[in-house]
């Protein structure tokens, strides 16, 4: 098999197109020869090396969608020849080797490309707003980087729930974009007081659940935009990782909820679950669409890369095998 390596930290030049033994798979593993990958702002950190707990080497990718090629033992939730779409390490790659419970069946009708747009941050939204979050109909949502492939499934997830949802973007071309996805308010962080919009949005109140993935550069206003017993759900910090905020929180009851879906003891358990149950009746009926913003070529990684530095898209950009 082949697949993007990456030997030494650094720029997107490190990564090489390399030759390597096909994966066996052991028990409760799968092989999926992957038909197309989505790409994600934590690879360009792990590519640098400023991703915690990475062992090099290692082939870059964290979703996809294909066909499975081979299962181990014990696995009787897909079969050789299925069409999955996955979450796993190494799926910029002509293989992968995942977790049975992390192969999801392909709705029907649905491309490789929809399936490998499917995954992460559609998993991440879900543990987000479903699972930390316990979002509830009527309340009150603010999505951080709606356009990312966080955020524009979590605005369709919180949709879905009934929540009143604001969007916020760096870009009004972004901000356009989620109003016609369904976002009820939409703010530019870069040029508008998040906290004074927020306060006029919500008349006075604030918001119930934060997700906040910017950190650094937008997590004091955000904290001050919440209202009493609110809740923030963290799993990013693209602006940065050092925040200052004033303890008044506890006068509103605040709860500051942090997460990873690598490591929440209660991602395999309860959100693995859940998301097989319900995300994927509403992507089989069409409630939830991934959104793709750009398939390349996979021999174009290193511009998957510069674009998500450039932060134009608007969800996925997938890579696909080269013709
Ligand atoms: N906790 C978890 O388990 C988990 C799992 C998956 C992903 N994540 C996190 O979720 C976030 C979104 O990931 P994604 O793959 O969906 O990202 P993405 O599609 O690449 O979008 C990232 C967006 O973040 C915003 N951003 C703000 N400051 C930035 C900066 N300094 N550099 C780059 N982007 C910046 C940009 O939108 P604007 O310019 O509009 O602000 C950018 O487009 C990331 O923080 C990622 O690490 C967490």
């Amino acid at each position: 098999m082949k697949g993007w390596l990456v030997e030494e930290f650094g720029g997107p030049e490190v990564m090489q197109w390399a030759d390597m033994p096909d994966p066996e798979p052991g028990p409760d593993e799968v092989v999926v020869d992957v038909h197309a990958s989505g790409v994600n702002f934590a690879e360009t950190r792990m590519r640098a090396g400023t991703y915690s707990g990475l062992q090099r080497p290692f082939v870059l990718g964290l979703e996809g969608a294909g066909v499975v090629s081979a299962i181990g033992e014990n696995v009787d939730s897909c079969a050789v020849g299925d069409k999955v779409f996955f979450r796993g390490r190494g799926s910029h790659a002509t293989k992968c080797l995942i977790k049975a419970y992390h192969a999801f069946p392909l709705p029907d009708g649905w491309s490789f490309e929809q399936g490998a747009a499917a995954g992460v941050g559609w998993l991440t939204a879900w543990h987000a707003l479903h699972i930390v979050g316990e979002a509830q109909p009527g309340q009150t949502v603010l999505i951080e980087a709606v356009a990312s492939s966080v955020g524009s499934a979590a605005l369709q997830i919180a949709k879905a729930k009934g929540c009143w949802v604001v969007g916020t973007a760096s870009q009004d071309a972004k901000l356009a974009k989620a109003s016609e996805y369904g976002a009820d308010a939409v703010i530019n962080y870069k040029t508008e007081n998040v906290r004074e919009r927020v306060m006029e949005l919500t008349e006075g109140q604030g918001l119930d659940i934060g997700c906040m993935t910017i950190g650094e550069e937008t997590a004091s206003d955000l904290i001050e935009s919440m209202a009493y017993e609110g809740r923030v759900v963290m799993y990013g910090s693209t602006g940065g990782r050092m925040v200052t905020f004033s303890l008044n929180i506890g006068e509103r009851n605040l709860q500051l909820l942090s997460m990873s879906i690598d490591s929440s003891a209660r991602y395999v358990p309860e959100t693995i679950p859940s998301f097989r149950n319900e995300a994927l009746a509403k992507f089989g009926d069409g409630t939830f669409k991934p959104i793709i913003d750009t398939v390349l070529p996979i021999s174009k990684v290193e511009r998957a890369h510069e674009m998500i530095g450039e932060r134009h898209h608007f969800g996925k950009i997938i890579l696909v095998p080269d013709n």
